[in-house]
């Protein structure tokens, strides 16, 4: 099979079993995106299928062919860090960290449909991505933050 990842062609051959990911963390080295509950029931795993948000430990690899996929390791870099990634520093939303990486990757998904999301809309976007930590309220700050700057750049 062949997937854009990050904005590259990958081949890939995976298990028929293999979930998305299991083709990112354990075939491709891209640990970025978390594996936790490994059930669709916390979203640290979320990342983006054609600009859709999906958790990825629920999405067949296989069923990936063709597709388009951005994990987090395509959102920024260190160097260029994503408006995103910026905002939930400023707003120090991240605490263990653990779920950060889908929680962007959601946020992301919204802020491409949806430039200037309402504080209800950014919750109801946010919902299937959970944190142990409880920085609910420093992820919304922050996602409003970073769409305003989205907005401000017009990125
Ligand atoms: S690891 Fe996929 S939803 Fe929890
Ligand atoms: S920052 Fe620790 S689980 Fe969210």
């Amino acid at each position: 099979m062949q997937i854009t990842l990050n904005g590259r062609p990958v081949a890939a051959d995976p298990e028929g079993h293999a979930t998305l990911l299991d083709l990112l963390r354990d075939e491709l080295a891209l640990t970025g995106t978390k594996r936790v509950c490994d059930r669709g029931s916390c979203g640290a795993c979320t990342v983006l299928l054609d600009g859709v948000s999906v958790y990825s430990c629920l999405t067949l690899a296989q069923g990936c062919d063709g597709h388009d996929v951005r994990t987090i390791e395509g959102l920024g870099s260190a160097a260029e860090p994503h408006p995103l990634q910026q905002a939930f520093a400023l707003e120090d939303a991240a605490q263990c960290g653990f779920c950060t990486p889908g929680q962007l990757m959601a946020a992301a998904a919204l802020l491409a449909a949806n430039d200037d999301p309402s504080d209800d809309e950014i919750v109801a976007a946010m919902s299937g991505n959970l944190c142990r930590c409880g920085t609910y309220p420093k992820i919304l700050r922050a996602v409003r933050r970073a769409a305003a700057m989205l907005r401000e750049t017009g990125a």
